[in-house]
């Protein structure tokens, strides 16, 4: 997967795109993490790349020009052999759609994304409406830019290619994957100070440890986020876990 993130605050990714498993699937060729200053992209002597809005009101606009040429003078992304594909190109921006673990598995099946980050009071509405193809939110509250959103997403989408994450099994039983949040989880001491780890979980029997963390799943969502639990359809057993 190729990821290009368009920003006047490329500085901000360096540690981001270097560090942990981020930096590691870069080093392993699994994905490529490259930033643009899109004010490069400025065609006019000051490099201004927002402008005041028509119709006045205050706050700035950001300028289509160099956001339009920052995007289309990306090389295109092309697996071995393949017909080059189009870009998904992300504004990221508090009137977007929530983001969700649902869209981050869509969009790790991408070839290529483009991330389009502004700080500005907004950005001219020909940008949405003829160069991008998505609008995310991270949440309904407003950060000063899509860097730090734009970061969410690339980490959430990037920890579910192939190869990434060590252990295979963890993109699949996280929180939101299985539609439910997680089990508890313990490590040794047994016990800590007088805090004991559950005994099911010492007695080394699969199905039963398997069931126990199901119903923990279940009761912690039912407690934190019932809201997860409308219309699914509960087994037998669930129904009686919820009742006790
Ligand atoms: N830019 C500013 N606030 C944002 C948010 N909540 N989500 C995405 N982009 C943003």
């Amino acid at each position: 997967m190729r990821i290009d993130v368009l920003t006047l605050f490329p500085e901000m990714f360096d540690g981001v795109f270097s560090s942990s498993i981020l930096g590691k699937a870069r080093d392993k060729g699994i994905v490529s993490l490259n930033t643009v200053n899109f004010r490069e992209y400025s065609n006019n002597k000051h490099n201004t790349v927002d402008d005041y809005p028509y119709g006045g009101g205050g706050g700035m606009v950001l300028k289509p020009e160099p956001i339009f040429a920052a995007v289309e003078a990306l090389p295109k992304h092309q697996e071995a052999e393949e017909v080059p594909t189009q870009p998904r190109v992300i504004l990221m921006c508090p009137q977007g759609k929530p983001f969700s673990q649902k869209i981050a598995e869509e969009l790790s099946s991408e070839e290529h994304l483009v991330f389009i980050c502004g700080h500005y009071e907004g950005y001219d509405e020909r940008i949405r409406q003829y160069l991008v193809t998505d609008e995310l939110s991270i949440g309904d509250y407003v950060l000063t830019g899509g860097e730090l959103p734009a970061m969410v997403v690339i980490d959430s989408v990037v920890r579910l290619l192939p190869g990434v994450l060590g252990n295979e099994m963890s993109a699949v039983t996280d929180s939101f994957s299985t539609g439910l949040l997680e089990y508890p989880h313990y490590t040794r001491p047994a016990k800590f100070r007088e805090w004991e780890v559950p005994e099911m979980l010492l007695s080394g029997h699969h199905e039963n440890v398997k069931r126990w963390r199901r119903k923990e799943s279940i009761l912690r969502t039912l407690e934190r986020r019932p809201d997860l639990l409308e219309g699914r359809e509960l087994t037998k057993e669930e129904k009686v876990w919820i009742m006790e």
